[in-house]
């Protein structure tokens, strides 16, 4: 069976999407009542059925019932589970660690608590990688970013304290805890755990790959380029098929001032491309530390924008960034095989009009761990290219080489953005988390929404970003050449056209041919995750803002009669933003980070008073499924 809105590139000038749409969707999509959203609704009510002889083995998995959207402070999950808070912002990770008091925060204490604003979940299995164990491992977490007014009491917006900076920086970065389950009194963490670390924005980290050394690299307190003080912003990430983490540092430009007193015109072009401030910033640290005034330091950004490979099985390893994997605004950065044994790391750029990238690793893996340490050093970047017709091309950035005949692979590395540009790659809708679902082999890469798409100057929608005004974000399901990652082509289609099928105003919404009568609404659609029976997880960041409602975590088939049966399991607190979301490896348990509770609501009067009923507090939780039935959540 087949059916696809695949594009046909770019739209015609003046075409609408419906057209677009007619022209594309093929007969089965209309049977189902595929989409919302104008003159193809006018369908006969007898076409409205199965064709004959159409066989259905597949059987819906997800037993839940769904949730609605909610505007309460509250977590919300469905009839017969139960989600438990399992760590917060300040609480202490180290035996002797100080406990959370909001009045009296240092950055001595705060790099032995847990960090703020948790984004990325990873549950690595004790006692190792390829144990199956879903009781006890080791949970790493992303601590993407601070929003100083929701910390610290009386927070003078632009003149911050030192104390108040500092707290900043050790409240970013990453934490790894250890976890484990108890009968009675589920998960918990422990503070006695060996493995237990913080790595905040002044942990050192070496720089590797390619670029590595680089002029442009060189700073007043590392002259060799090689070594980083801290990660920052640390957004989504993903796993290595080693059992390492790769966490990404996504919105980097924030944390620095002055581009526009950078003196070298080639650094101060790749910052503007990157959105570096001209001024001062919003944060101040410039004020009390030299490596984020540009006119100190002019290439300390260049040192940040890269995806970090952490061991969190080793508390002394030195974390890497790994240069050849480009250096922008990483989303995140997943992994799969490809068949000759080398690995693909997928990773999109999260900005409007950015792009889709994958990198493909020289040397082929390895079996023991060890061996693996220094495989994302070498290999090839590309970047994605969407036709009109379906298909799609991975173009290699290689400098030296065409468009790029005058960049070396250093400055492609460097200012990956700027040499994208050049190559005639595909401008999305913000891309977020990239994922293969190891249950059919197929890409899903998710875009949040751009609602820029065909406003003034702006590009106008294209076929893989059909909406102007894309307010609610879209999915699209890829499928690599012979379905091997390393492929340098690919097909496509639109997956799902996120809105509310409920209101005219968000129209089209297209759930992959499933009557969108029966899904649940969806906006900003940004992580994702897939159970173990290939059902994929979607998490949202935005719907405070489109809906007036709270975002949530929501789960759709892909496969069978149910493909595009999109339902709410989960709701999160007023203000906040759902990250993670991980599985145990048995699919018990479901980790979700609630990110951002009552954001930027201050102290005296806040939105969210999550999870205690004080001081919202970013918080990880464990769900799991109680009473009878089976226990497994995923499928
Ligand atoms: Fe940090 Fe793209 O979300
Ligand atoms: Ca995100
Ligand atoms: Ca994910």
């Amino acid at each position: 069976m087949s059916w696809s809105i695949r594009g046909k590139g770019e739209t015609r000038a003046g075409e609408a999407f419906q057209d677009i749409l007619a022209r594309r969707v093929a007969r089965r999509s209309f049977l189902k009542g595929a989409f919302v959203g104008g003159p193809l609704l006018v369908i006969g009510s007898s076409l409205l059925r199965p064709r004959d002889g159409e066989a259905n083995d597949y059987r819906d998995t997800l037993q839940f019932r769904p949730v609605a959207l909610d505007d309460q402070d509250r977590v919300l999950v469905p009839d017969g589970y139960r989600a438990q808070v399992l760590i917060r912002w300040g609480d202490p990770l180290f035996v002797g660690a100080p406990a959370f008091d909001v009045h009296n925060q240092s950055p001595a204490a705060q790099v032995r608590q847990f960090g703020f604003n948790c984004d990325y979940v990873g549950f690595y299995p004790l006692p190792h990688h390829r144990s199956r164990n879903s009781r006890r491992g080791l949970l790493v977490v992303n601590h993407e970013y601070t929003t100083p007014g929701d910390m610290f009491p009386g927070y003078a917006q632009g003149s911050p304290t030192r104390n108040q900076v500092d707290v900043e920086l050790a409240a970013h970065g990453v934490s790894v805890v250890e976890v484990e389950r108890h009968p009675q009194r589920g998960w918990q963490y422990n503070q006695e755990s060996r493995f237990t670390r913080r790595i905040t924005g002044e942990t050192e980290i070496e720089i590797t790959g390619p670029a590595a050394g680089h002029p442009l690299l060189q700073v007043s307190y590392d002259p060799g380029g090689t070594r980083v003080r801290g990660t920052l912003n640390n957004c989504a990430g993903g796993k290595t098929l080693w059992g390492t983490i790769l966490t990404c540092e996504e919105n980097f430009n924030q944390y620095f001032a002055n581009r526009n007193l950078v003196a070298d015109p080639v650094a101060q072009a790749i910052h503007t491309r990157y959105g570096l401030p001209g001024g001062a910033s919003d944060r101040r640290w410039e004020n009390f530390h030299d490596r984020f005034n540009l006119a100190v330091e002019p290439n300390e950004p260049f040192r940040f924008g890269w995806v970090v490979e952490i061991d969190p099985y080793d508390p002394n390893w030195v974390p890497k960034k790994r240069t050849a994997l480009g250096r922008f605004k990483h989303e995140g950065a997943t992994m799969t095989l490809a068949r000759d044994g080398r690995v693909a790391v997928y990773s999109g750029d999260d900005e409007r009009f950015e792009y889709m990238y994958k990198f493909v690793s020289r040397r082929r893996i390895r079996p023991r761990r060890e061996e693996n340490f220094d495989l994302l050093d070498e290999g090839t970047l590309y970047v994605a290219k969407f036709r009109d017709d379906g298909t799609g091309e991975w173009i290699p950035l290689i400098g030296g080489h065409g468009p790029l005949a005058a960049w070396s692979r250093e400055e492609v590395l460097i200012n990956t953005r700027g040499a994208a540009d050049l190559v005639g790659a595909t401008k999305m809708d913000r891309p977020e988390d990239i994922e293969t679902n190891p249950a059919n082999g197929k890409v899903y890469c998710v875009f949040t929404n751009n609602t820029r798409r065909g406003v003034g100057a702006n590009p106008g929608p294209d076929a893989a970003n059909p909406r102007a005004n894309n307010r609610h974000g879209h999915i699209i399901e890829l499928t690599e050449g012979r379905n091997d990652p390393a492929a340098e082509t690919f097909t496509w289609e639109i997956f799902m056209l996120c809105g509310d099928p409920g209101n005219p105003a968000d129209a089209p919404v297209f759930f992959a041919g499933f009557d969108p009568a029966q899904v649940s609404p969806i906006s900003s659609p940004d992580n994702i995750v897939f159970d173990r029976r290939g059902n994929l997880w979607v998490a949202t960041d935005g719907q405070p803002s489109t809906f007036k409602k709270n975002d949530g975590l929501y789960a759709v088939p892909v496969e069978g009669e149910d493909r595009g049966f999109l339902r709410q399991f989960l709701s999160v607190p007023v203000g906040a933003e759902t990250c993670g979301p991980e599985f145990t490896p048995d699919n018990h348990t479901l980790f979700v980070a609630v990110q951002h509770p009552g954001e930027d609501g201050g102290l005296t009067n806040p939105a969210s008073r999550w999870p205690d009923g004080d001081v919202a507090r970013p918080s990880v939780i464990a769900v799991t499924k109680s009473g009878r039935g089976s226990p497994v959540i995923g499928g």
